[in-house]
């Protein structure tokens, strides 16, 4: 029987997520992040645009490959050769969703499309039956939607639904409306739209103006019961209506919105952090659900009231959502079973050659810091467990700097057993660093975007530093961990350059 209150989850962090500048991933990232979010129960998966570029077909049919308990869908404008390219791409999923979109305002019909209110009907409802010969399942995307002249929206959703659409989704494509307004969108097309019981209506929220959440929550209360969103909220511009918010939201207060999702909240943190580590898209602290501070309490007076009654100031358990607290779990003298037995509670399962890097790694930072805390656990895995093989290591590094002398770094990096040695100057150390592993990899970089941030507490936490370099014209995300900031700076070129050789061997 059908659940009128379960919410239906459709993710497009792998698309619409994916459309955030800076964003791209690559097919191996981007299969990880599917299967994380089938672990989750997101119901659907926007794996991408198949007519767009190769990469995105390929990746689209490499989802529907091996996806099994989500339903993958790909997005088409309302012509043949978009519709054709989706249908190929998915033919192989198990459960295969097509997602037909053209523009419905004024000023994108007038300005954009150039066409009038008949000519886009005619291309809407032709797009829908074409798809619907295909596929069963059929979700019609008025684009602009919250812009759209009511009357005209009311009618295109009727001759959607009448051609074939199974799911109508409203956009709010630039992050233009308000919620009391948008809910109340919602209910009118329920109220106006004669053949709405035959779909189920969608709503897909941008957050230019910091509202996507917002909107999404209160579009459900006024009707919707799919809404579209991404991990960590990335996506065009300020972003897409965060996952993580929509269905914290809606589990903590059943009370007011009455509605379910299948979503195993205790994989949010987790597949939070691969998703930032694949777009390099750090997040802040202070970020609602998965920031590292959402379930801390600096306060004596909130600490206090925590230590009484744990409601006081908590809304939402920490655990619920996979959040991780920080605790002295591990030090020099643990062995290599608690080492494992501690990543398992984690939810971290590796392979016994990924187990002993990783834990090589750990002896390593445990001989250096006294308290090796979960967070550090977690980067020292990501450090290690690559999806690529790491053709160069570093060896050693020495550095002379400080003020009024010229930065030298030397460093020895090894591969296929042979250890080159460089040594250079360059602006600061880091520069001199990068300029002299590039001397021994023969290869040559710019690096876009640098960042660094300290993984857990005390002086002697270590340091992630994640970087976005351009190697050849390709764009890679990389980090590298270490108690050491210059050493974590080496460790992320050196990743960069081994992800980007691993690509190359893959072409
Ligand atoms: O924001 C938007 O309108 C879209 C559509 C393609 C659904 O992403
Ligand atoms: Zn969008």
């Amino acid at each position: 029987m059908k659940d009128n209150n379960k919410v239906i989850i459709f993710d497009t962090t792998l698309r619409d997520g994916e459309q955030a500048p800076g964003a791209s991933m690559n097919q191996t990232e981007k299969l990880d992040i599917a299967y994380a979010l089938e672990r989750m129960g997101v119901d659907i998966i926007e794996a991408g645009f198949p007519v767009i570029s190769k990469g995105d077909f390929n990746s689209v049919k490499m989802v529907s490959k091996h996806i099994k308990n989500s339903t993958v869908c790909g997005l088409a404008r309302s012509i043949v050769k978009d519709i054709d390219a989706a249908y190929e791409s998915l033919k192989n999923a198990k459960k295969a969703r097509i997602h037909v979109f053209l523009a419905t305002s004024k000023i994108h019909m007038q300005f954009k499309l150039k066409k009038t209110k008949e000519e886009i009907l005619r291309m809407a409802v032709d797009a829908v039956k074409y798809a619907r010969n295909k596929i069963e399942d059929i979700e019609f995307s008025p684009e602009d939607a919250s812009r759209t002249e009511k009357q005209f929206l009311y009618k295109i959703l009727e001759a959607v639904i009448k051609a074939g659409a199974t799911t109508v989704n409203i956009p709010d494509t630039v992050g233009y409306a308000v919620p009391s307004e948008y809910g109340q969108l919602i209910a009118d097309i329920k109220n106006n739209v004669p053949n709405i019981n035959k779909a189920i209506i969608s709503v897909h929220c941008h957050n230019d103006l910091g509202l996507g959440v917002a909107n999404s929550l209160f579009a459900v209360k006024n009707g919707a019961r799919q809404v579209e969103c991404t991990v960590n909220g990335i996506g065009e511009r300020a972003g897409n209506a965060s996952m993580e918010e929509i269905v914290m939201g809606l589990r903590t207060r059943p009370d007011y919105y009455k509605c379910t999702t299948n979503i195993k909240t205790q994989e949010i943190c987790r597949t939070s952090r691969l998703v930032s580590k694949y777009t390099g898209f750090v997040v802040a602290p202070n970020k609602a659900i998965v920031g590292m501070n959402a379930f801390r309490h600096e306060s004596g007076i909130h600490q206090d009231g925590i230590l009484k009654e744990r409601t006081t100031y908590e809304i939402m358990k920490g655990e619920d959502v996979g959040f991780v607290e920080t605790g002295l779990i591990l030090g020099k003298h643990s062995g290599r079973h608690a080492f494992k037995v501690r990543l398992n509670s984690l939810g971290v399962n590796l392979s016994d050659e990924e187990l002993n890097k990783a834990f090589e790694h750990f002896k390593n930072v445990a001989d250096k810091k006294k308290e090796v805390y979960d967070e550090d656990l977690l980067a020292i895995v990501d450090d290690e467990v690559k999806v690529f093989d790491k053709v160069w290591t570093l060896v050693s590094l020495s550095s002379r700097t400080g003020t009024n002398i010229k930065p030298k770094v030397d460093v020895a990096l090894k591969s296929k057993g042979k250890i080159i040695k460089k040594a250079a100057s360059g602006d600061g150390p880091i520069d001199s660093c990068y300029k002299a592993i590039e001397s021994i990899v023969k290869i040559k970089g710019e690096l876009l975007d640098y960042s660094i941030r300290s993984v857990s507490r005390g002086q002697d936490a270590l340091g992630e530093v994640t970087i976005k370099v351009k190697l050849q014209g390709k764009t890679i995300v990389s980090h590298g961990t270490s108690t050491d900031i210059l050493e974590a700076s080496a460790k992320a070129y050196i990743n960069a350059i081994n992800k980007f050789l691993a690509l190359e061997s893959a072409k």
